[in-house]
C-alpha cells in the first residue's frame, strides 16, 4: 500500500486518536501507525526515555535498535538538547545509529512534559532532505498533543 498523506493530516487524525484513558502503550501504538501513513518514509516510531537512554516504543518499519543512549545518534542528541533535529544526509551526522541502511534522512521530535524530554519521534526516509521547517512545526504540534499522555 502507499501512502500520501502529510504531515498536516497526521496531526488532525493523531488528536482525533488520542484517548487518556487508554493506556499509554496503546495511544502510541495507534499514533505510529498514523504516522506511518506519511508519503516516502521507511521507519517511524518512539523512544521513550527512562533516567539517561532512550528504549524503543511503538513503531512500524523494520527491526530497530532497542536502547540509544542520551549522548548517541540523531534521536539521543534531540532528547538531549530538547530539540528537533532535522537530518538531511544521515552519513554526515556524526553517531548517526545506522538501524536500516534504507533510512537516508530523518527528523526527531522530543515530546516535553513540564521541561523534562519524555520520549522521542523518529521518523526515517528513504530519500535525502525528505523533511521540511513546516514537517517541523507540524511534528512539534503532533508531539505537544501526545505529551498530555505522558
Ligand atoms: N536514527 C536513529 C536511530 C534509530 S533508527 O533510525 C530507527 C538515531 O541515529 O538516533
Amino acid at each position: 500500500m502507499r501512502y500520501i498523506f502529510n504531515m498536516e493530516l497526521l496531526l488532525e487524525q493523531i488528536k482525533a486518536i488520542i484517548d487518556e484513558d487508554l493506556p499509554l502503550i496503546s495511544n502510541l501504538s495507534n499514533a505510529a501507525a498514523v504516522l506511518n501513513q506519511l508519503e516516502n518514509i521507511n521507519w517511524c516510531g518512539f523512544y521513550i526515555k527512562v533516567k539517561d537512554e532512550l528504549y524503543l516504543g511503538p513503531f512500524q518499519g523494520d527491526v530497530a535498535c532497542t536502547r540509544i543512549p542520551l549522548t548517541k545518534g540523531v534521536c539521543g542528541t534531540a532528547a538531549r538538547e530538547k530539540k528537533t533535529l532535522i537530518v538531511p544526509n544521515v552519513n554526515e551526522f556524526l553517531g548517526h545509529i545506522a538501524c536500516s541502511s534504507l533510512s537516508k534522512s530523518e527528523i526527531v521530535t522530543p515530546i516535553i512534559k513540564e521541561g523534562e524530554v519524555k520520549a522521542v519521534i523518529d521518523i526515517d526516509a528513504p530519500v535525502f532532505d525528505r523533511f521540511t521547517k513546516k514537517d517541523q512545526e507540524l511534528l512539534e504540534s503532533i508531539a505537544l498533543a501526545l505529551s498530555k499522555l505522558f
